[in-house]
């Protein structure tokens, strides 16, 4: 008898980006994972989203750093840190606190944490040429591994930025779940710092995920170009329409790509038919928004407590602090 205990092996990209699409176009109804939308086009179509004037929150989430950057950073300023950055994007709002923890003298090291190596590759070239003699110790790992290696490697205090309200993607249950895994992996008295866009007026929401140039939609859009490049689908993308809506039931944008009429669509890969009746909808996104109170009984419920909040003037975005308790 043989008793064989094999390590894990990795599921490449292709092999999850398969998966995905053939388990999303089975269920009912059809839906996709949003975090298929960052393949190149998609990352460069969101990086032009951030700088629209209708999508609001990284200009309020850069308010708030700029304006009360350095109170949010008090308890960590000027002693040794790791500034823990999952899901950096273009790096913008992280220079904003690196700059004013390394202008308080503080010895900092920038530990970026992303599961692709291209984007921790541009992240930490745009970091050590803006701040020449950082400490940067790039992790190319999946989130929690990667935390979990760092504090057992280091004895300092870290602080994971979790920042532009990412955490609105997750429905409710998931974003628990996301912030007990961060909590397990963090150790006693490690720090959080997480963007939450707020509840507001639904026309603002309405013009922020269907933004006047377009690009949401060619965002959303992008996913089928994905199918058709990488799977050898035959989506035909001026039969569907991108859909933005709020749902006040549930409190969150929620983005559908909707086919205009019937149609079948072949992907090879998958060796799979699929079929759309008219007007049938893909959930493609969720972007939950907050209400303070939301936020303080989710720090509660998953281990942390709120050490500082900082709204910007027009009270749309939230960045909370948050400290791990232990024992
Ligand atoms: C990345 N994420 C927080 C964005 C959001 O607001 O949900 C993605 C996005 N989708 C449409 N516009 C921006």
């Amino acid at each position: 008898m043989t008793f064989r205990v094999l390590e894990p092996r990795p599921t490449t990209g292709a092999d999850q980006l398969a998966i995905d699409v053939l388990v999303g176009l089975s269920e009912r109804p059809k839906r996709l994972p949003s975090s298929l939308f960052y393949d190149d086009e998609g990352s460069r179509l969101f990086q032009a989203i951030t700088k629209t004037p209708d999508y609001y929150p990284p200009r309020a989430e850069l308010e708030i750093f700029e304006s009360r950057g350095p109170e949010l950073l008090a308890s960590v300023a000027g002693s040794p840190v790791n500034v823990v950055d999952l899901g950096a994007g273009d790096g913008h709002k992280t220079a904003v606190l690196l700059d004013q923890l390394l202008q308080e003298g503080s010895p900092v090291r920038y530990v970026p944490i992303d599961i692709s190596g291209g984007a921790l590759a541009t992240v930490t070239s745009s970091m050590a040429e803006r701040f020449p003699g950082l400490e940067i110790e790039g992790l190319q790992s999946e989130y929690f591994n990667g935390l979990r290696w760092l504090g057992e490697q280091s004895d300092r205090r870290s602080m994971v930025l979790f920042l532009g309200s990412n955490i609105g993607n997750f429905d409710k249950a998931r974003a628990r779940g996301f912030l007990r895994q961060l909590w397990m992996a963090l150790n006693d008295g490690d720090l959080a710092l997480i963007g939450f866009d707020l509840k507001k007026d639904i026309e603002q929401l309405l013009a922020a995920y269907n933004d006047s140039e377009g690009l949401t939609s060619a965002f959303n859009l992008n996913l089928l170009t994905r199918m058709n490049t990488e799977l050898g689908a035959d989506f035909d993308v001026s039969r569907f329409r991108h859909y933005g809506t709020y749902n006040a039931e549930t409190g969150a944008m929620e983005s559908y790509l909707v086919s205009q009429e019937a149609q079948t669509v072949r992907i090879p890969a998958l060796q799979a038919t699929f079929t759309f009746q008219p007007w049938e909808p893909i959930h493609t996104e969720y972007s939950y928004k907050y209400l303070r109170s939301d936020i303080r009984d989710l720090a509660r419920f998953t281990g942390f407590e709120i050490v500082d909040e900082a709204l910007d003037e027009n009270g749309w975005f939230c960045s909370s602090l948050w400290r791990a308790k232990k024992g």
